[in-house]
């Protein structure tokens, strides 16, 4: 009987470990996250029932339970050394000469990589079982960071054993058997996505914003407490070996290719290049089309495939002499600081942002930039009039990184406002935080932002009602919360300015239209903080009714998975603030009916293949996901003749091109918000 568990246990480990290398590794998921779920829940409740048989290496086992005092420290059996830079054509050429004058021949090729702008992990396996995962440090002793380096799902807690290739038993190198002890290098990085969604909820929190996914990705991998580094999201590129009890081959390019046996993830867009000039076209290449990736990449990495070769040329101590990165400009642009101005967040947060001459950076043209927050814009001491220049890392929205020339040498730098500058009350700093908020619950510029955001396609989707009308509605005194939307009349819209009869009558009937949404749409429509789409449907999928969420303890909200003790605080919290119960009671006597959730997603999407490519409006790309696979479709990164749908939004790059030529169905965002509300 116990044997008969044991066995279980391990065909259910195995088979998630198989499920998680398709999904996290190759990208290609073969079942639906309900199966996936199911077979994970199975393997939970027989590993309570026989604790005794729990491993370390289990899937289950990815997260500890309990923080670390502080990280421990690991001196790294061969060292981590970095990496010399090229900016241009011509230094590039100058590295290949060098190589060519050290190796005295012209008989070499190279591997050029995408320079994945993370940071550099050293994993080691012994005997196929991941023991340790440190950081570079200062190349020669790094900080252990297993605990988080556990989390990660693509970086695997066992290798797997390759296919043996029998009809080469007499190649060294055919056998993909797993080297006793195996020290894998690589990068761990945030992609862009996750960043996005993890700034946005920093924000509701009111912290300070990551600058970039790098230090997103570093500030990730260096908590103490691995259970929020699990929530990170983040991802891992395997490119190098360090310490190997055997080779694995004898050039770079196989050794990669016996990653992938292996299970590790190798990012898919690495090329052999027989010259320079070719790696030199690969470069300009990727420079082109960096922003078709999921991740950032801040240049390309140049290796000399062949390792004897590598051995010949050696390294400087610092640097290897076989390998260079060719770093991409960044893309950056100057302009003029015409305005400030102020703006106050849904929750009250006073956001600095500069007003500018418009200028073309990165394919659009740029009118405004964030300054994130008044110590960012006291450190840059920029203000009006001077000449700065503005960055666009990837997809984000472009910021002021410098001031060039100020204005005059004794221009004023911006002070920090006392008050809020829609209400005039008093504003506070947060407490160990950088953001400063207005204190009044009923400041006009708040309410129109959360009147903007209840609105919103992503959340109450009300057509008509936007932010020029919500501004008239609350100026006019005609709204003061959520509740006076559903109470307005024609004629109350008839008396503001621009409008005629035919757009009144358009905005009412959206309004009117909007009562009878889902209801994790309403839930999310209310502007909790920490609570946004997605969590809205974890809530609305657990607990069925808008009445059983509003009087659930915070024990109850926390038990359910995927709700931590920061969202069940905010949600118990704001569910328990008269004022905001009372708008809810005013909300449903006004005649707002969410629709309570049907049974989980609908099955007919099932076995269908979706891909999200480019950038949507209303949702990151992984809430967008979310609601596919809510759905019923597996949700993949790549195009094939199999995928049945894409959806495409802005700068959507390959993958659309890929589609069409495959003739595989594409939508909009229009459309894939309709499919949403079928
Ligand atoms: S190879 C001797 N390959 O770039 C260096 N590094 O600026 C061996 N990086 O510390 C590293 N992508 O963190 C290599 N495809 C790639 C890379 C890569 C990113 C990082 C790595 C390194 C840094 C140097």
């Amino acid at each position: 009987m116990g044997k008969d568990i044991n066995q279980k246990i391990e065909q259910l480990r195995k088979l998630i470990r198989e499920h998680d290398y398709l999904y996290y590794v190759m990208n290609q998921p073969k079942i639906s996250d309900r199966e996936y779920d199911r077979l994970f829940a199975e393997l939970k409740e027989l590993e309570k029932e026989n604790p005794e048989l729990i491993t370390a290496d289990s899937p289950t086992q990815r997260v500890s339970g309990q923080p670390l005092e502080g990280f421990q420290t690991v001196r790294h059996s061969v060292p981590m050394l970095s990496m010399d830079n090229t900016y241009n054509a011509e230094e590039l050429k100058a590295f290949d000469e060098r190589i060519q004058k050290q190796l005295k021949s012209k008989d070499y090729d190279y591997v050029v990589e995408l320079k994945i702008d993370g940071l550099a992990i050293s994993l080691r396996y012994e005997h196929g079982r991941l023991v340790t995962g440190a950081t570079r440090g200062d190349g020669e002793i790094g900080d252990d960071v297993t605990a988080n380096i556990r989390t990660i799902k693509a970086v695997p807690l066992i290798l797997m054993e390759g296919e043996k290739d029998k009809s080469h038993a007499a190649n060294l190198f055919a056998s993909s058997a797993i080297p006793d002890i195996l020290e894998v290098r690589g990068e761990v990085y945030m992609p862009t996505a996750a960043f996005e969604e993890l700034n946005r909820l920093r924000a509701e929190e009111g912290e300070p914003a990551f600058a970039n996914p790098r230090n997103a990705a570093a500030g990730s991998l260096k908590l103490l407490d691995a259970r929020i580094t699990a929530q990170r999201n983040l991802s891992f590129f395997a490119y190098a070996t360090g310490e190997l009890s055997e080779p694995l081959a004898d050039n770079h390019y196989d050794c990669l290719k016996k990653f992938k046996q292996f299970g590790l993830p190798v990012n898919p867009n690495i090329q052999k290049a027989k010259d320079i000039d070719e790696v030199m076209e690969i470069c300009l290449s990727w420079d082109k089309r960096r922003s078709e990736l999921d991740y950032q990449i801040d240049g390309m990495v140049v290796k000399v495939n062949n390792l004897d070769q590598r051995r010949k040329l050696g390294s400087t101590g610092r640097a290897p002499r076989w390998c260079i990165s060719y770093k991409f400009a960044a893309e950056q642009a100057e302009t003029i600081v015409e305005s400030i101005d102020v703006q106050v967040g849904k929750s009250g947060i006073l956001t600095p942002v500069a007003n500018l001459t418009p200028v073309l950076l990165a394919g659009t043209t740029v009118k405004r930039a964030s300054l994130h927050n008044f110590d960012e814009l006291n450190r840059l001491g920029v203000g009006v009039g001077d000449i700065v220049i503005i960055e666009k890392a990837g997809e984000i929205i472009p910021k002021v990184i410098e001031v060039k020339e100020k204005a005059s040498k004794h221009a004023v730098v911006f002070d920090i406002p006392k008050t809020c500058p829609v209400c005039g009350s008093e504003v506070r700093k947060d407490e160990d935080g950088v953001y400063i908020r207005c204190t009044n619950p009923d400041c006009a510029g708040q309410l129109k932002e959360r009147l903007r955001y209840f609105a919103g396609r992503g959340q109450m989707d009300i057509e008509n009602l936007g932010a020029a009308l919500i501004e008239q509605l609350v100026d006019a005194g005609l709204v003061k919360n959520f509740a006076d939307l559903y109470k307005l009349r024609r004629i109350d819209l008839l008396c503001l300015e621009r409008m005629a009869e035919k757009s009144a009558g358009n905005v009412i009937n959206a309004i009117a239209e909007s009562r009878t949404r889902p209801l994790w749409r309403f839930i999310a429509s209310l502007g909790i903080r920490h609570i946004g789409g997605q969590s809205a449907q974890i809530l609305t999928e657990h607990f069925d009714s808008l009445e059983k969420i509003m009087s659930a303890s915070q024990e109850e909200l926390t038990e359910i998975d995927q709700i931590g003790p920061v969202m069940a605080a905010s949600i118990f919290e704001y569910f328990h603030n008269t004022k905001n119960v009372s708008v809810i009671e005013e909300l449903l006597a006004a005649g707002v009916a969410p629709e309570k959730p049907k049974s989980a997603s609908s099955d007919k999407n099932i076995d269908k293949t979706a891909v999200v490519t480019g950038t949507l409006e209303n949702f990151t790309r992984e809430q967008a996901q979310e609601q596919l696979r809510l759905k019923g479709y597996k949700v993949t990164s790549t195009v094939s003749a199999k995928t049945a749908l894409v959806v495409a939004g802005k700068n959507p790059g390959s993958k659309l091109d890929k589609a069409k030529s495959l003739g595989v169905k594409v939508i909009d965002e229009q459309e894939f918000l309709d499919i949403l509300k079928e």
